[in-house]
């Protein structure tokens, strides 16, 4: 599919991987709706954007909500006539044992992990296939193919992703509309601070922007810059690729969860990394 003079919505399109899809789809001559929960930083990066000659609409929608996607595809149909990819990328983390979530943070980390691409699949697929044209590429994660400790709920919204992604694609094959599934490794964002944009009643604690050599080295793998990712995901749109993994030890970590779940064996941490 071609990008130049279409138009696409990118949902966390005010910070890291959907900060740096837009200025790709940008430079690639697309228009670009942006949404975000984070108002201030929206706005800021969107007046940034059209100084420089882009074309991008910001729109405050948090995902979670089904009726403030729905008025966001309304928006945006309202000013460009027609969307020709949805990229459903806004994300959050909380690093905590499973059982001691509790139900308020499992409710904000589903909402908007999978709720929120429910929502946006639901709103705006159906003119992507009556148009005969589009891509959905929605942002899941290694941990939507390997699990670890402490993450309980991210891993279990982002392999729910790529089960919707895979599912999607199905149903899709020969509609004209494609779908991608995004599962970066470690990229250079703020994904670590998402406590920011948490609901104050959940009582997390507040942000820590933690150097990303740190996490890095913690993980044992390297950062990517979003602008690489966003590249990746440009061809991905291009080619009608439906995986996209940033790094080539994800395919290793995979490959050795899958042999032991053929073998029948128990998961272990950090098998085949
Ligand atoms: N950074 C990584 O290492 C990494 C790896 C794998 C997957 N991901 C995924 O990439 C996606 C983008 O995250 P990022 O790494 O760029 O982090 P980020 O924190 O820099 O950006 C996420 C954006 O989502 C927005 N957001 C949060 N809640 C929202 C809501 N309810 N409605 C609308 N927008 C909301 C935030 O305000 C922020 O602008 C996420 O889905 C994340 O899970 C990130």
């Amino acid at each position: 599919m071609e990008l130049s003079g279409r138009t696409a919505v990118v949902t966390g399109a005010a910070s890291g991987i959907g900060l740096a899809l837009t200025e790709r789809f940008c430079a690639e001559g697309m228009s670009v709706v942006m949404a975000d929960i984070e108002t201030a930083a929206l706005e800021r990066a969107a007046e940034r954007l059209t100084a420089g000659g882009a074309t991008v609409l910001a729109i405050p929608c948090d995902v979670a909500d089904a009726d403030q996607v729905a008025a966001l595809r309304d928006r945006a149909l309202e000013a460009f006539g027609a969307v020709h990819v949805l990229c459903n990328n806004a994300g959050v983390a909380s690093g905590r044992p499973n059982h001691k979530t509790k139900p308020a943070v499992w409710d904000w980390v589903v909402g908007v992990n999978l709720l929120g691409p429910a929502y946006c699949v639901s709103a705006f697929v159906p003119a992507m296939v009556a148009q005969g044209e589009g891509h959905v590429v929605n942002t899941a994660s290694e941990a939507g193919l390997t699990a670890s400790p402490f993450l309980g709920s991210y891993h279990a919204t982002k392999y729910a992703m790529v089960g919707l992604s895979e599912s999607l694609a199905m149903e899709l094959a020969g509609s004209g509309v494609g779908v991608s599934c995004l599962c970066p490794e470690l990229v250079d964002t703020r994904i670590f601070a998402s406590t920011r944009n948490a609901p104050a009643a959940l009582g997390l604690p507040a942000p820590q922007d933690i150097p990303i050599e740190q996490i890095a080295a913690a993980m044992g793998t390297t950062a990517m810059p979003p602008a690489d990712v966003a590249a990746m995901v440009a061809y991905a749109i291009k080619a009608n690729q439906f995986w996209i993994l940033s790094h080539q030890s994800t395919r290793s970590k995979m490959m050795a969860r899958n042999r032991r779940l053929e073998q029948g064996l128990n998961p272990v941490f950090g098998d085949g990394a």
